[in-house]
């Protein structure tokens, strides 16, 4: 039987939020729809931050609604304060996600505010889902390098790693946020990491942006990471993270996967199709 290896698609996303064109909000539900067919588990297709910050992501509501769920799947989005979490919880959104950085320099970039009070603003978030009984996602943003910070300690990364787990994160994404990562700098974050928590509550999301980002998978599988985070395509990237290019491409993470012999359960034919979509989409042609 061959090892799982699950790929968590984040093109509607993180692909999609830092495309400068407005994209009509029905290719976007065109794309997660492919992608429902495709075989993915979760699949992150809107962000209720302010619209003001990423006005790409301003009609999350209208694609949560607008998307035809398929059973099996969730359907995810992300939540920095508790006024995201209400729009999140409105649209029905399967599980949300809060989103905290290992350097303080892109803490403020991205979110206007400390690591601390990053954490601070969480935890309401964290009551409320406890209450609705939603599962709720971690990410820990930059954790070797930072474009304003330089390189992040690991200790820094379990320090956040550990305080999103403790707080009730079933899971914690670890995000090489601007692709400058190698198997070296991933191997010594995953071992100091993995002190502080399982490495089955924990995923890779790495952006492309260096060309390292397969080969830091590999690096990651062997400290045990099973769960990835990838767009098809290889779109994305983050509007407040300077130089950061595309999320790894899942076609080339699922390929990778399979010469490796783990099983993903996607469908190659669908997943280059949503693709070849995606592409078009970033491109600008119409649908
Ligand atoms: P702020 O300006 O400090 O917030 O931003 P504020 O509370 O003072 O509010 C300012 C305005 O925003 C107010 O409106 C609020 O109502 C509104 P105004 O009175 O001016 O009209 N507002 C909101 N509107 C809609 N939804 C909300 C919301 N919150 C406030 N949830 C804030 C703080 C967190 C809002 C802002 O910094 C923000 O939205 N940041 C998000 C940036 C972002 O989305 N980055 C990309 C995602 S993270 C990422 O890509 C990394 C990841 O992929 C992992 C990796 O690669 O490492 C996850
Ligand atoms: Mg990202």
């Amino acid at each position: 039987m061959p090892e799982t290896v699950e790929i968590f698609e984040m093109a509607p996303r993180d692909g999609l939020q830092n495309e400068k064109r407005l994209i009509p909000t029905a290719e976007k539900i065109a794309l997660v729809d492919m992608l429902s067919a495709a075989g993915f588990r979760r699949i992150e297709v809107a962000s209720f931050v302010s619209p003001k910050w990423v006005p790409q992501m301003a009609d999350s509501a209208e694609v949560l609604g607008g998307i035809a769920r398929r059973p099996g799947v969730r359907y995810t989005a992300l939540t920095p304060n508790m006024k995201g979490y209400e729009a999140a919880r409105a649209a029905r959104a399967d599980e949300v996600a809060i989103f905290a950085s290992a350097s303080e320099g892109f803490s403020q970039a991205n979110l206007n505010c400390s690591i601390s009070e990053s954490l601070a603003r969480f935890e309401p978030i964290m009551e409320a889902a406890r209450a609705d009984n939603l599962q709720v996602r971690g990410y820990v943003s930059m954790v070797t390098d930072c474009p304003f910070d330089g390189p992040t300690p690991p200790g820094k990364v379990a320090e956040v790693a550990a305080k999103l787990r403790e707080m009730g994160c079933y899971e914690v994404s670890l995000g090489d946020t601007v692709g400058r990562a190698t198997p070296e700098s991933i191997t010594a974050m995953l071992r100091a990491v993995c002190d502080a928590v399982p490495a089955d509550a924990l995923a890779g999301h790495y952006h492309d942006t260096g060309g390292r980002a397969l080969e830091n998978i590999e690096a990651s599988l062997a400290q045990g990471i099973r769960v990835f985070d990838a767009a098809v395509g290889g779109l994305g990237g983050c509007p407040y993270a300077p130089g950061a290019a595309g999320n790894v491409a899942t076609e080339a993470v699922a390929a990778r996967l399979a010469a490796l012999g783990y099983e993903t359960g996607l469908d190659a034919e669908r997943l280059a199709a949503a693709g070849a979509f995606a592409r078009k989409i970033r491109e600008g042609a119409d649908g």
